[in-house]
C-alpha cells in the first residue's frame, strides 16, 4: 500500500497537553498548558467589543469575495498604527506595510520562507530557550537555525551572555527577537538591554525580525511595543510579526501580520511583491473574518475604548495572579524561590520546575503545563491558588 511506509510523529507537546487536561476527570484540574488566556470561571472569554463587531459585521457584510494577497487593507493600516504607533515616522514616510496573515504562526512562515527565498545564505538566531514552533518553522524552510544564549542556569535571564553572543553572529544574518512577554520564559528585556541590542544589531548588520504576540499583556497596548518602535526608529529594516490571537481574543480565527520595514517606500513595493507571491503559494489569500473583526474595532472610537479596557482588564487579572501565586507560595518556604513569577511578563512563566517535577503535578495533582516548566499563569483559577501552591511544594521537596 502506498501509505506503508509512513510512520507516527508524536503529537505537538503543547497542543497536546489541551486534550491531556480535556480527558482528565479530575473536577480540581489546573490547565496551566497551552498559552490561552482564561477569567476567573476557567473560559477563554470572546471579547465584548469583538462580539459587537461581529454583529455589526453579519449585519454589514455583502460579499465574501477574496480578499487580496496582503489582505484587508484597512486591518492592515490600523495595525501598523496600533504596533508602530499612530505618529511613527516610519508609516508617514509610507515605507511600512503588513502583509495580513493566518495568524502570528503563518506571519513567521511567511518571513521564514522570504529570508530563504529573498535573502540566501542568510542564518536565524533564536532564544534559547524560544517558543518550540520558531525552531521547526525556520528549520523547515531550509535556513540554518542558531541560537543566542537567553536564561542561565539559574533560571534568570542573562542579558550578559545573549550580548556576548549576538556580537559573533554573521553580519546579515536574522536575529528572532520577543518583543515582550517571552514564551516560554516570560523574562523580558529592559529598555537598557534593548538599547545594547539595537547597537550590536546595527554594528553588525543584522536584520531583527520581532515576533510580537503577547501585545498588551505585559504592561499595557503603549508600552509593550516600546522596543518594537525603537528598532523601527532606528534601523532602516525592520521584520515583526503581529498576532491578533490573544489580545483580541480571536485565537481561532487566526489573525495576524508581517510587517516590514524598508529604506523607501520603492524598496517596501518590492518586497511586498515578494510576499504576496510567496503567500500565493502558502494560503493563496489570508482569512476574511478575523482581520474585518480588527479592522472594525480599531476604527471605531468606541469599540476600540471598549477593546482596551478589555485588554488592560486581562492584563491586569495575570499581574494579580502573579503575585498572587508568589504570596500563596509564600506559607510553603518558597516565595523566594519562586519570586521570579511575580517580575515575569505576560501570560508565561519559566517556573524552573524540572520536567520529572512538571510530571509528577500532571500525575499527583492534575496539574498541566509544558514539560519545560513553563507555566501559563493566565490559566490559573484564582480561587484555588492555595491549592496550586500546595501542589508546586509537594513536589519541590529540596526547598
Ligand atoms: C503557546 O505557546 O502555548 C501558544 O503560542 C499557543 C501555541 O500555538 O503553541
Amino acid at each position: 500500500m502506498h501509505f506503508d511506509a509512513i510512520g507516527r510523529v508524536p503529537g505537538d507537546p503543547i497542543l497536546g497537553l489541551m486534550e491531556l487536561y480535556a480527558q482528565d476527570a479530575n473536577p480540581h484540574k489546573f490547565d496551566l498548558g497551552v498559552g490561552v488566556y482564561k477569567d476567573d470561571q476557567g473560559l477563554t472569554p470572546i471579547p465584548h467589543a469583538v462580539k459587537l463587531a461581529e454583529q455589526r459585521l453579519v449585519d454589514t457584510q455583502t460579499t465574501k469575495t477574496y480578499i487580496g494577497g496582503h489582505g484587508n487593507a484597512a486591518f492592515g493600516t490600523l495595525l501598523c498604527e496600533l504596533v508602530l504607533g499612530a505618529d511613527s515616522t516610519v508609516l508617514g514616510e509610507r515605507r511600512a506595510g503588513a502583509t495580513q496573515t493566518p495568524g502570528g504562526t503563518g506571519a513567521l512562515r511567511l518571513s521564514a520562507d522570504f529570508i530563504a527565498q529573498s535573502l540566501p545564505g542568510r542564518g536565524v538566531w533564536l532564544s534559547d530557550p524560544t517558543w518550540p514552533i520558531h525552531e521547526s518553522i525556520f528549520a523547515r524552510a531550509g535556513l540554518k537555525v542558531s541560537h543566542y544564549p537567553y536564561v542561565g542556569a539559574d533560571n534568570r535571564l542573562d542579558v550578559a551572555a545573549m550580548l556576548a553572543t549576538l556580537t559573533t553572529v554573521p553580519e546579515g544574518d536574522v536575529v528572532l527577537l520577543h518583543a515582550c512577554c517571552h514564551n516560554p520564559t516570560g523574562f523580558d528585556l529592559s529598555q537598557d538591554d534593548w538599547r545594547q541590542v539595537l547597537q550590536i544589531v546595527r554594528e553588525r548588520r543584522l536584520l531583527p525580525l520581532i515576533d510580537f504576540a503577547y501585545q498588551g499583556f505585559g504592561d499595557g497596548l503603549e508600552q509593550d511595543a516600546w522596543a518594537v518602535r525603537l528598532f523601527a526608529a532606528e534601523l532602516p529594516e525592520v521584520l515583526v510579526t503581529s498576532s491578533c490571537s490573544k489580545n483580541f481574543g480571536l485565537y481561532s480565527d487566526r489573525v495576524g501580520a508581517l510587517i516590514v520595514c524598508a529604506a523607501d517606500a520603492e524598496k517596501l513595493t518590492d518586497v511586498r511583491s515578494q510576499l504576496a507571491n510567496t503567500a500565493r503559494n502558502l494560503w493563496s489569500t489570508p482569512p476574511d473574518h478575523g482581520a474585518a473583526v480588527v479592522a472594525t474595532i480599531l476604527g471605531d472610537v468606541e469599540l476600540r475604548a471598549l477593546w482596551s479596557g478589555e485588554v488592560e482588564a486581562m492584563r491586569a487579572r495575570i499581574a494579580q495572579l502573579r503575585a498572587g501565586l508568589v504570596d500563596a507560595l509564600a506559607p510553603h518556604g518558597l516565595a523566594e524561590r519562586f519570586a521570579h513569577i511575580g517580575t515575569q511578563r505576560g501570560m508565561f512563566s519559566y517556573t524552573g520546575l524540572s520536567a520529572e517535577q512538571v510530571k509528577q503535578l500532571r500525575e499527583k495533582h492534575s496539574v498541566y503545563m509544558v514539560s519545560s516548566g513553563r507555566a501559563n499563569v493566565a490559566g490559573i483559577d484564582a480561587t484555588r491558588l492555595n491549592s496550586l501552591a500546595q501542589a508546586i511544594a509537594d513536589v519541590s521537596p529540596n526547598y
